[in-house]
């Protein structure tokens, strides 16, 4: 594939795309190295699924091991979560070669593949679940495997935290056992619901107590972000200033999607030959909210009045405390049970997320978008 935007928006290219994170690379590759199952929690859009595929990527780890991700932020309960797993693992080996797959689904009965046609005729590999066998069974087959498969595999579950909420309450446990008896397999816990991850691992009453080596990511630092920018750019005969890249970082706070999502804006606005200067930011912003609009436009028209109220106010605060509180109630105008009632829709549909009591809009374009629209 060629690349002709140097700033990725989605997912891992290539090394060369990837800035900086060389000591967690590091850390992280000789944790599993090593034998550690790791926890790794960051806030939302920092780079963890990033790093955690820059790290399958690394040749110690791509040619030793069986790399598998898998992001459980959709499932909703114990079955989804092993029918996720399952489908995962095979989605992985298939180009590996016939004598893997067969290996797996020679152990896993419950898990079975099939072709599927889209309207327009072509085929795409679908599998499908044998829900009549139990959930645990299937995921013991899956541990099966993992211990017999002939190199040692490693399982990323992104958004680990999200099993809290499943009405299976013992799913923690088996998974902890499982894992205990599995020394072929290592785990990485990635999560972005940093105190629910959190208390999963330091609580000492809790199945998965101390198991783990933590990892804590934050945003990359503006020192690496710069040579990285301008290094892209003069590659096409295109300057960037460094204040340019300064001013982004302190508008999104370093956090690694908006740099990628604004310097991309910027590059394809930029000519060769040309410099990109502080003042460009604001017109790449606009430039991105206007594209925007109309999803925007929709998101807040079908809100319920209650939810667009509450998170009105919570944009207007920026960051909002003590969200039930006389004094915010008061600025808003707001009473406590619509506050409430309102947050959970709020959450539920990731327009809003919390951190240790602390509320914000999800979406930082989104929020920009309201305090110029609403
Ligand atoms: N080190 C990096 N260099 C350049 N781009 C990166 C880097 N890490 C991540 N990105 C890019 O930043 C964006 C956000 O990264 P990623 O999806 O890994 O974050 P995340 O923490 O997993 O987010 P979420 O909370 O939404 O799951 C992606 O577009 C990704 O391509
Ligand atoms: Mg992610």
């Amino acid at each position: 594939m060629t690349n002709t935007n140097p700033f990725i928006t989605r997912g891992y290219v290539a090394p060369e795309y990837f800035c900086d994170r060389e000591m967690e690379t590091k850390m992280l590759t000789q944790y599993l190295t090593n034998g550690n199952n790791v926890v790794l929690s960051a806030p939302r859009r920092i780079g963890k699924t990033g790093l955690i595929q820059h790290v399958f990527n690394q040749p110690s780890i791509a040619k030793e091991y069986y790399t598998f991700f898998v992001d459980i932020y959709p499932t909703k309960n114990y079955t989804e979560f092993v029918s996720t797993l399952g489908k995962s693992i095979l989605h992985t080996l298939k180009p590996i070669g016939k004598s893997a797959w067969d290996r797996f689904l020679s152990i896993v009965k419950s898990l079975r593949p099939n072709i599927t046609y889209d309207a327009s005729g072509t085929p795409s590999l679908g599998i499908s679940v044998d829900l009549s066998n139990h959930a645990p069974d299937t995921l013991e087959e899956i541990f099966s495997y993992l211990a017999q498969a002939d190199r040692p595999c490693i399982i990323a579950i992104d958004e680990f935290q999200t099993i809290c909420n499943y009405p299976q309450k013992n799913i923690e446990a088996e998974l902890r056992t499982f894992i205990q008896h599995c020394p072929n397999a290592q785990f990485v816990f990635a999560g972005s619901r940093r105190h629910l991850l959190g208390e999963m691992f330091s609580d000492s009453r809790r199945p998965f107590y101390q198991s783990c080596a933590s990892m804590e990511l934050s945003a990359i630092p503006l020192d690496k972000y710069i040579p990285f920018a301008k290094h892209h750019f003069e590659q096409a005969g295109k300057q960037i200033e460094p204040g340019t890249i300064t001013s982004i970082y302190q508008r999104y706070d370093g956090i690694t999607w908006y740099m990628q999502f604004i310097l991309n804006t910027l590059y394809s606005c930029t000519n060769s030959g040309e410099t990109c200067l502080p003042g460009d930011v604001d017109q790449a912003v606009r430039l991105i909210l206007s594209q925007l609009d109309y999803n925007y436009r929709n998101t807040i028209f079908y809100l319920p009045s209650r939810q667009k109220e509450v998170l009105l106010a919570i944009c207007n605060e920026g960051i909002a405390e003590n969200i039930t509180s006389r004094p915010f109630m008061t600025r808003h105008h707001l009473t406590a049970s619509t506050i409430q009632g309102a947050l959970r829709g709020l959450l539920e549909k990731d327009l809003v997320t919390e951190e240790f009591g602390k509320y914000q809009v999800y979406d930082r374009f989104l929020a920009e978008w309201i305090q110029r629209n609403a």
